[in-house]
């Protein structure tokens, strides 16, 4: 297939950015068989990211497995504040771990960190293995994945959680609701049902002065932030308007 065929196939099924698209799948497919397959199921619906098999993040190659959660261009803001709190050395702790994407960034923009990875999904673990291969990634509910040497030990723990309120699921583009397992999506009533669970436990995995980080949606921002208080932790909010990314951090006092 050529360049304008493939082009002339996304457009008529709707791809807004069709020739982008078409230059990608051009680009990853590794024979005419796979790309013929690859058309067939963007043409279908399936996410760019779950046809191409990779999705950029911080500049980096994410592998993303069908059915595994597609990291956000937004979610680069929460991985920079991670950044910017980790250090060589530093316990790293990427909870609800999805491909691996914040905590492969984590651990190629700060060399030497001991990187630390969970989510409940096993789908999810095993494309995160493949991201990490460094990291120490095991499936389980939050912080009951984690090796128990870790309390009071993590330097940087950030949680990028589902955090869309439950009836507001079905509002979400067919990508998302129809090729992302509810249980990336679905944060609860409120959507803050996990984010308040990671928040409640943080101060018994935190080591002194270390820092929680979850995203939110702005609305939602002020409810994290009276949970951070809550469990003790020293609340603030940071924002990027160009990703239109809201982050929550809380710190654990020093002593
Ligand atoms: C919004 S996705 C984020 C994935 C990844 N961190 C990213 O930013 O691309 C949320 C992830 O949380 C996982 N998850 C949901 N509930 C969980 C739980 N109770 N314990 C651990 N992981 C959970 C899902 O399987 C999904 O991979």
């Amino acid at each position: 297939m050529s360049l304008s065929s493939v082009v002339s196939e996304l457009r008529a099924a709707g791809c807004v950015f069709a020739e982008d698209e078409a230059r990608l799948i051009l680009a990853t497919a590794k024979s005419p068989a796979e790309l013929r397959r690859m058309v067939g199921e963007r043409v279908a619906g399936l996410p760019l990211e779950h046809v191409l098999g990779w999705a950029r993040f911080r500049g980096l190659c994410v592998l993303v497995d069908p059915g595994v959660f597609v990291p956000r261009r937004r979610t680069e803001f929460l991985a920079g504040e991670a950044i910017a709190r980790a250090r060589p050395g530093s316990v790293v702790v990427d909870l609800c771990c999805g491909t691996g994407a914040v905590g492969a960034a984590v651990a190629a923009e700060v060399p030497g960190v001991l990187l630390y990875a969970t989510d409940i999904d096993p789908a999810a673990v095993a494309c995160a293995r493949r991201n990490l291969p460094e990291a120490r990634i095991q499936q389980g509910d939050l912080y009951q994945a984690l090796p128990l040497c870790l309390r009071g030990r993590i330097d940087v723990l950030v949680a990028n959680c589902p955090y869309v309120p439950t009836e507001e699921v079905d509002l979400l583009p067919p990508e998302a609701r129809l090729h992302e397992p509810l249980v990336a999506l679905d944060g609860g009533e409120d959507g803050l049902e996990l984010i308040r669970r990671v928040i409640r436990l943080a101060p018994e995995w935190l080591a002194p002065g270390g820092s929680v980080l979850v995203e939110t949606s702005d609305e939602q921002a002020a409810s994290a932030c009276t949970a951070l208080l809550k469990a003790g932790l020293e609340p603030s909010i940071t924002s990027s308007e160009e990703l239109d990314a809201t982050v929550i951090v809380g710190q654990m006092p020093i002593r």
